[in-house]
């Protein structure tokens, strides 16, 4: 007989997204003529920028021509785009990132999943409360946690808390950790670190010896000029710091797949004989072995993103998304709801209106105005009594959904 990985019987019920899904399902089915708004999910909805598709038109022609037809490309990435990653994500932000540093994928989720593989088990992981639940349910996988207590948290992580009381500014673990998941500008609450915190945090990491894993995938959202927008920007990050970035939320790539994981080359970890081993190669050999890169003409169309034109188009896409939260938050706001986040990201936090528990609130809404959101409670314990709402709608969808809480808050 086959054994089975016994972690996964660890996992709390479904992945958030898809039992939001079956819910919503659920709801639709028994309900077909209910017109429902999807502000759950962050998943974008405007057409890619105009750019980028002129670039995806060309790449195919390319590929249908013998003279500059590609087959497997390096599964690290093409030199022009890590290329241009370089310069435009880092080096004109004073980041000191080289393009051998960059290494191209299909999502930030998968690589903040897969980079376990190069870590060793006994590490003692941090997590902020709530928290992207990829970050925990990889661990569970691979069985760096125990059980699950009855609030969803896992024996063997160690929960910092990020809730109003301490304005959403996680505190540094009262002891060594290894590994540190740090998302900024944050999923779910939609808050961001200033430079002082993320200097707090590599500092901590550099004393310890632990690896900061960064998730800067929504930092293109960044409006507020003071806010670092990649961990490199943090003096001593290159030494302890991994970060992941997307073109997914910034390029309206969810469907399209393009990201990338920087690793720098100062970074390291130890063996189990306690040697200090360069942590570069052993991503590059994991790519290598277990991945065969993100197709030509997808890569074409990411590096178009850095074109003048593909800039330009880019922030208008970004511009219309922060509009769209500026119109959840004071929508919100008007009918006395508290709100957070939605300035320097496309999440809007909430407090539950009454006080009423994460789930039961999405479930009133999508009974009463039809309208989707994600429970907090479902990115971990301390979101209990919060809710989020994605500002990646159609205008349209997005004042509509605004009427209707207000509508059924009011
Ligand atoms: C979210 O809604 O939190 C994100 O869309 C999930 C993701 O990017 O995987």
């Amino acid at each position: 007989m086959a054994r089975i990985n016994d972690n996964y019987n660890k996992l709390k019920a479904g992945y958030l997204f898809p039992e939001i899904g079956r819910r919503v399902k659920a709801f639709t089915d028994a309900n077909p003529d209910a017109a429902v708004i999807r502000l759950g999910i962050g998943d974008v909805t405007e057409p890619l920028p105009a750019a980028i598709v002129e670039a995806l038109h060309a790449a195919v022609d390319e590929m249908s021509a013998r003279e500059t037809f590609r087959g497997y490309g390096p599964e690290q990435g093409y030199e022009f785009l890590r290329e241009a990653i370089a310069e435009n994500e880092f080096r004109s932000r004073g980041a000191d990132v080289s393009a051998d540093e960059i290494f191209v994928s299909d999502g930030s989720k998968c690589d903040s999943g897969n980079i376990l593989d190069i870590f060793g088990s006994g590490n003692t992981i941090a997590v902020t409360d709530p928290v992207y639940p990829v970050y925990v349910d990889t661990n569970v996988m691979v069985g760096n946690t125990g059980e699950a207590d009855d609030a969803g948290r896992y024996g063997g992580l160690i929960y910092i808390p990020v809730t109003a009381e301490n304005d959403f500014t996680p505190a540094l673990p009262d002891r060594p950790v290894d590994l540190i998941y740090l998302c900024y500008p944050n999923n779910p609450t939609g808050t961001v670190a200033s430079r002082d915190t993320l200097t707090e945090w590599v500092d901590f990491a550099r004393k310890h010896g632990s690896v900061i894993l960064f998730d800067a995938a929504y930092e293109a959202y960044i409006t507020d000029s003071s806010i670092p927008h990649s961990i490199f920007e943090i003096e001593g990050a290159r030494e302890v710091a991994i970060e992941f970035r997307s073109f997914s939320k910034k390029a309206g790539f969810t469907g399209t797949r393009c990201a990338y994981t920087v690793v720098p080359k100062e970074l390291a970890g130890t063996t189990a004989s306690g040697d200090r081993q360069a942590i570069h190669p052993l991503w590059n050999r994991r790519q290598s072995t277990k991945f065969n890169g993100v197709s030509y003409i997808i890569q074409r169309g990411a590096e178009a993103s850095y074109s003048d034109a593909g800039k330009a188009q880019i922030a208008d896409l970004v511009e219309f998304y922060l509009t769209n939260a500026r119109l959840l938050r004071e929508g919100l706001e008007k009918v006395g709801i508290t709100v957070y986040g939605g300035v320097n990201a496309p999440y809007v936090w909430l407090k539950t209106p009454g006080g009423a528990s994460s789930w039961d609130f999405f479930d009133t809404l999508l009974g009463k105005a039809h309208l989707v959101g994600t429970p907090g409670s479902g990115f971990g314990a301390a979101g209990e009594g919060y809710f989020r709402l994605s500002a990646f709608n159609s205008r349209e969808n997005v004042e509509e959904a605004v009427a209707r809480f207000q509508q059924l808050v009011g």
